[in-house]
């Protein structure tokens, strides 16, 4: 398994198209966006003021994390060095490497969290215990 730091992680641009007339649309597409293929759509809403999400990390899973409305702050963490990032355009994408644990936090009312992952939800990729993620970091 690679070792990835919080630098590896990054705001993606997105393709926008637009409309004065009717709007705007982005487009994320297997194979030219991202170096990993989707193979899950999930999306957090409804998230009540004050709220934190996250708090966990996953071993192997790379995703791209949008707000798809509102905003949001994400801090990324490697276990060296932790990195936020504002987010709050529809056609910004924060793609963030496996091995990285993540806070989600700050969000606006209305905010909608999209993630699209590389994998299907797989309960064994997640590690939801701060130390036991730094143990799994000093031995990758
Ligand atoms: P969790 O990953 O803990 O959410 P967050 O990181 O945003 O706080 O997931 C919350 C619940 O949803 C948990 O019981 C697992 C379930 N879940 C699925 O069943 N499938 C999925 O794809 C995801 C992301 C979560």
């Amino acid at each position: 398994m690679e070792k990835f730091n919080v630098f590896d992680c990054s705001m993606v641009e997105l393709d926008r198209h637009h409309s004065d007339r009717k709007g705007n649309l982005s487009v994320v597409e297997n194979g030219l966006t991202l170096p990993f293929d989707v193979k899950r759509v999930y999306y957090l809403y409804d998230v009540p003021g004050g709220e934190n999400r996250g708090a966990h990390a996953h071993k192997e899973l790379s995703q791209l994390i949008i707000a798809a409305s509102g905003s949001f702050t994400v801090t990324l963490d490697d276990g060296k060095c932790k990195r936020s990032f504002f987010l709050n355009r529809p056609y910004h994408g924060l793609y963030v490497k496996p091995g990285m644990w993540r806070d989600l936090e700050d969000f606006s009312s209305g905010a909608v969290c999209m993630v699209l992952a590389s994998d299907v939800y797989k309960k064994e990729d997640y590690i939801r215990d701060y130390q036991e993620f730094i143990k799994f970091r000093n031995n990758l």
